[in-house]
């Protein structure tokens, strides 16, 4: 019987698109290890899913005037088009709002309450006397009291990243309507997770085949004890608590979400016609969890230690853990809008480029840094320059000259070729079995070396010139070598070791067989010009930030004199005083404005309006209302920079130029803040590295002119 075992990537929030941060840390790394186990002849099942309950969800529905099951289907299927488009192979992928979801993990608890693991305690929670209901934690605002932010969460202040309670809160609030909140006694059911500590900590301490950042990590994490903790939650947005007397309450969203692995592998087996299937891989398999490092604590405390506490689930045999992808030295983050969403990067470059290059910048010991001109230079120079190109140019000789390959007579530099690859591969699977891919992928890159030196050392072109036999030999020896790299990097760049494995047999890959045995047979070849396997990357030049965009004070206003919808204004920009003409006179009187800061594009080519020459321009941001200066609390005189960009000192700019920027009201948490795009990021306009604000209530994606 096939060796089995169970691969599960962490289920992915579906309330945001997935970014090349997430692929590095989860699903990449999870898509590899499942296809290298499948051609090592092993039995997998490769399984994942959305993660759709709990409170950023719900929280994020209710910005957007939708039901947090619309947020979660539309990301749930734009998902799963996102791990198709990479290849990432999934058997199954499922979603916690799956009803058979809902009555395993109902199932669990009530197992864990039987046994003695789950406890009713009165607890003080955050109470709305207003909307008359218990409030999560991210539901609570108020002062934070470490850095004394105003908007800091009941769970945790973005600010200063402290973790809060809502009673450490100065102030707090509610968020839903922004009332103060009480604090009242309510009933919430506690995992007894302290009962374990002994028995988590002796299992971590086995594990001595993890890797440090997750063992040494998790130890330190409860080196103060195991707590018990809450499962249950104040909110109506996720699986029942199925106890009388719980009504209004949820079963807390990562204990289910932990669950998720098991009832989606439980629907892949019903929908699959082997209903007992995912029972006997997880009794016959070793369980695998691939991740983030934010997600360790959950995988390799919580989730062993429901599995101790139901007594018959195993624990986990690798838990994987990835540190961060970072971009300039910043981690990847959709809502700050840094590093690249999977979709826009693929618009740029395609599949294979990116998971070669993310291969081997994967964070696995430490954070790596992405960078679109390093993935440029790796992916022409080593998978197309040197793999591909090895491939090519064999093919393309053999067919030219047309040469059938056959294995004849071996000399000692065809000898010693065949060494080094099976020494490569040796250690390229010692490495792939303990998860270390990016060593993984540098002996395979030593090895296509090896090939290219072979291959130039061994001249066919010259041989062929005397012995044909010598030359058939040659090819057959250099397919052989070919054979053995594609083997090694078909877990890395699928679909383009699958056309190398096409064009060197003449017949797919067999994905699901045991295929590293049959680089030791003599097989035979069957060779065919797939044309060009993979495609060189061209990237278009960086754009830089030519707004000069800087902070003024207007310091006079009058109604323009030969025009009714105009104003005029002096402006202070710090270093000098210039006129502007602005079209405001609809929203804003000379009088209101007077002595208002406000957002100068400074190199803006000067115009002549009405006979007076506009010096510049002013931002506003235009909605159904009507228009709304963008402004700040800094100095005049600041300069404004987009993202972390600023000003590349170019020179004079047109309205055209401007228009490029697609500068915008974009959301970030729950407020309008002007944006604008550079190099397809949508990136926030700040002041001092604070975002710019827009005077009044504006609409979200209104345009800035
Ligand atoms: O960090 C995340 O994206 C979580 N949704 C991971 C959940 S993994 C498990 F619990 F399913
Ligand atoms: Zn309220």
């Amino acid at each position: 019987m096939k060796e089995r075992i169970v691969i599960n990537c962490a289920l992915p929030y579906a309330n945001n698109h997935l970014h090349i941060g997430h692929i590095a840390g989860a699903y990449l790394p999870g898509d590899i290890f499942n296809r290298y186990s499948r051609i090592s002849g092993k039995e997998v099942m490769f399984i994942c899913g959305s993660d759709e309950y709990g409170t950023p969800i719900a929280l994020q529905a209710e910005r957007e005037g939708k039901t947090p099951m619309e947020v979660a289907t539309e990301f749930h299927l734009e998902h799963m088009n996102t791990f198709k488009s990479l290849d990432i192979g999934f058997d199954y992928f499922g979603r916690t709002t799956d009803p058979a979801h809902e009555k395993y993990s109902q199932e669990f608890f009530l197992k864990l309450m039987e046994k003695g693991f789950l406890e009713k305690r009165k607890v003080i929670s955050s109470y709305c006397q207003v909307d008359r209901r218990f409030l999560p934690d991210r539901y609570v605002h108020g002062t934070c009291p470490n850095c004394s932010s105003e908007n800091a969460r009941g769970d945790q202040c973005d600010e200063c990243g402290r973790i809060n309670d809502p009673q450490d809160l100065i102030n707090p609030r509610c968020s839903i309507c922004g009332n103060p909140i009480e604090f009242r006694e309510t009933d919430h059911i506690f995992f007894l997770a302290s009962k374990l500590e002994k028995e988590i900590v002796n299992w971590l301490k086995g594990k001595e085949d993890w890797k440090n950042n997750v063992r040494a990590f998790s130890l330190n994490m409860i080196k103060d004890g195991l707590r018990d903790r809450s499962m249950t939650r104040d909110m109506d947005w996720g699986v029942k608590v199925p106890m009388e007397g719980m009504e209004g309450k949820r079963i807390y969203v990562w204990f289910e979400a932990l669950l998720g692995y098991i009832s989606n592998a439980i629907e892949y087996s019903r929908k699959s016609g082997k209903d007992g299937y995912w029972k006997e891989m997880y009794q016959d398999g070793n369980l695998y969890y691939f991740m983030g490092k934010d997600n360790i604590f959950f995988h390799a405390i919580l989730l062993p230690a429901m599995n101790m506490a139901s007594g018959e689930l195993p624990t986990p045999k690798m838990v994987s853990a990835n540190e961060y992808l970072t971009m300039k030295g910043k981690k990847f983050s959709k809502s700050r809008g840094i590093g690249y969403t999977v979709d826009d990067m693929l618009r740029i470059v395609d599949k294979d480029s990116i998971r070669y290059y993310v291969s081997s910048v994967l964070p696995e010991s430490s954070d790596s840094d992405f960078s679109l001109e390093e993935m440029k230079d790796k992916v022409n120079s080593e998978l197309n320059g040197k793999y591909g190109n090895l491939v090519n140019r064999v093919i393309s000789f053999a067919t030219g000259k047309g040469i059938e390959p056959l294995k004849g007579k071996a000399d000692e530099l065809d000898d010693q070729m065949l060494l080094d690859m099976k020494k490569a591969l040796d250690l390229y699977r010692q490495s792939m079995d303990k998860i270390e891919f990016r060593k993984a992928l540098s002996i395979w890159l030593e090895a296509v070396k090896t090939v290219n030196s072979y291959f130039n050392q061994s001249k066919p072109w010259d041989i062929i010139k005397t012995d044909m036999d010598a030359t058939r030999s040659k090819i057959w020896h250099s397919l052989k070598a070919i054979e053995y790299l594609t083997l090694m990097i078909y877990p890395f760049v699928p679909s383009g070791a699958e056309r190398a494995w096409k064009a060197i047999h003449g017949v797919e890959l067999g994905k699901g067989e045991e295929l590293f045995s049959h680089l030791d047979e003599g097989c035979s070849f069957k060779i065919r010009d797939e044309g060009i396997i993979f495609r060189k990357i061209e990237l278009e030049p960086e754009g830089t930030n030519q707004m000069h965009l800087v902070v003024g004070k207007i310091v006079e206003a009058e109604d323009h004199p030969n025009a009714d919808s105009l104003l005029h204004f002096k402006v202070d920009l710090g270093s000098k005083i210039i006129d502007l003409v602005a079209g405001l006179k609809k929203y804003y009187s000379p009088g209101d404005i007077l002595g208002r800061k406000i957002i100068v594009v400074e190199n803006l080519k000067h115009s002549k309006i009405r006979g007076i020459e506009s010096q510049g321009m002013l931002l506003a941001a235009q909605d159904s209302a009507g228009a709304h200066i963008l402004t700040t609390e800094e100095k005049e005189g600041t300069e404004v920079t987009l993202g972390d960009e600023p000003y590349d000192g170019s020179g004079t700019i047109t309205i055209d130029d401007l228009k490029e920027y697609e500068l915008k009201t974009e959301e970030r948490d729950g407020l309008a803040v002007p944006s604008g795009l550079l190099n397809r990021n949508r990136l926030v306009l700040k002041a001092n590295g604070k975002p710019l604000s827009v005077d009044g209530k504006v609409e979200s994606n209104s345009l800035i002119r």
